[in-house]
């Protein structure tokens, strides 16, 4: 296995990452624009698979058609040239002040019906360009104040720009799914659907369901205090994983957007695991794009804006060749076993077995050693946890 990356390891980098000019609430830009041409280009060349987008990062907001267009066509042909590929385009619905109080949830009907067909238009460019994936990401889906606006109307009309949208994909013939992206608060005090288990219990109430999915971003759950790779885990079990965000996060705070592994570093260690081996019999688990949507530090000029996209990638296939290393290891294996891990993989009762079997089985209750719990019985999983630091850090 190598760190070095080439397109089979899928790696795509939203345009709006490198491109970002690094302004922030305190202070403007420290970077210049740059070329889309030349930056698929360039991420070609360091070994990626394709490239993503808002509208917007491709041309602005006032664009004239044509300008639009000429845009468009730069794009494709520098994909052709490269082979690079879009396999995801999504909606800037959060930087015009148009979208001040959000897009589709807005309290002002005119900018959700504006909001809608901005939507439209680039699910009609998304389904050009061959995207498969759809990225909804809202923003300024939110509030401050908890009397701007009744959560309970703002997530039906959420519910319905979400089902509205999914018929227009339908009926135009789109190969495409949509994938909402959680995140619990910035830009707005508060968004609606903060966390992969708020969107996936959202999802369900939707007409379609199975058209949408998640595409959830590291460090937006870490920014709540929560497990990105747990959440991962239960997005999987529901079948909702469409899409992933790899970031870096480093605790509660403002979003970082740091390179992946640059945030929690053992977190991301078992959340490659989980993608590349967590599947039925240590296959993958999840096959699409290894996005990238990351914020070069405001700190660096374009050669470090450069290296910070190849250090996403080699910090991915670092932790991949890692954590083959760690499902390989006999002792691993045997701290596993110890840990009982084999037991949580067998059915608590067995096959046809009622509720009257398990109260005539003696053994399960009125025969159990529950004192063997005190001062026994330990499961081992510090041990376990040290492992697999320790092939994290190479000294195994
Ligand atoms: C963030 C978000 C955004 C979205 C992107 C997709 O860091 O808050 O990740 O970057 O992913 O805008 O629409
Ligand atoms: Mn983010
Ligand atoms: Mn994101």
């Amino acid at each position: 296995m190598s760190a070095t990356p080439t397109p089979a390891d899928r790696f795509t980098f939203g345009l709006w990452t490198i491109g970002w000019n690094a302004q922030d609430p305190f202070g403007g830009a420290t970077r210049g624009p740059i070329n889309t041409v030349e930056a698929v280009h360039k991420l070609s060349e360091l070994g990626a698979y394709g490239m993503t987008f808002h509208d917007d990062d491709l041309f602005p907001f006032e664009a004239t058609e044509a300008e639009r267009r000429t845009a468009i066509d730069d794009l494709k042909k520098a994909c052709d040239d490269t082979g690079m590929v879009i396999p995801m385009v999504t909606t800037n619905t959060f930087s015009h002040p148009v979208f001040k109080d959000g897009g589709v949830t807005s309290n002002d009907r005119g900018v959700r019906r504006f909001t809608l067909r901005k939507i439209m238009r680039n699910l009609d460019l998304a389904a050009e360009l061959g995207a498969k994936t759809f990225v909804m990401w809202g923003g300024r889906e939110g509030a401050e104040y908890d009397f701007s606006k009744d959560i309970r109307v703002a997530l039906e009309r959420y519910r319905e720009a979400a089902n509205f949208l999914g018929q227009y994909a339908t009926d135009q013939g789109y190969d495409i799914k949509f994938a909402i992206e959680p995140k619990p608060n910035e830009p707005r005090g508060d968004i609606l659907l903060p966390t992969i288990g708020h969107a996936m219990a959202f999802i369900e109430t939707l007409d379609k369901p199975e058209m949408v999915g998640l595409n959830p971003e590291v460090g937006h759950e870490q920014m709540a205090g929560l497990n990105f790779t747990a959440g991962i885990a239960q997005a999987l079990d529901a079948g909702k994983l469409f899409h992933i965000d790899l970031n870096g996060q480093r605790g509660i705070k403002y979003d970082q957007d740091l390179v992946f592994g640059h945030g929690d570093l053992q977190n991301a260690f078992a959340l490659v695991d989980l993608l590349e081996n967590g599947g039925p019999n240590g296959t993958e688990a999840y096959s699409g794009p290894r996005h990238f949507d990351y914020k070069p530090s405001r700190t660096e000029d374009i050669n470090g804006v450069w290296e910070s996209a190849a250090a996403n990638m080699r910090m991915y296939l670092l932790l991949k060749e890692r954590a083959a290393a760690f499902r390989a290891d006999p002792e691993v294996q045997e701290a596993m076993q110890a840990a009982k891990q084999d037991q949580l993989a067998q059915t608590t009762l067995a096959d046809g077995e009622t509720a009257s079997d398990l109260k005539a089985d003696q053994s399960a209750f009125e025969n159990f050693d529950s004192g063997s719990y005190f001062d026994g019985n330990g499961f081992g999983f510090v041990r376990l946890q040290q492992l697999a630091a320790e092939h994290l850090m190479g000294a195994r």
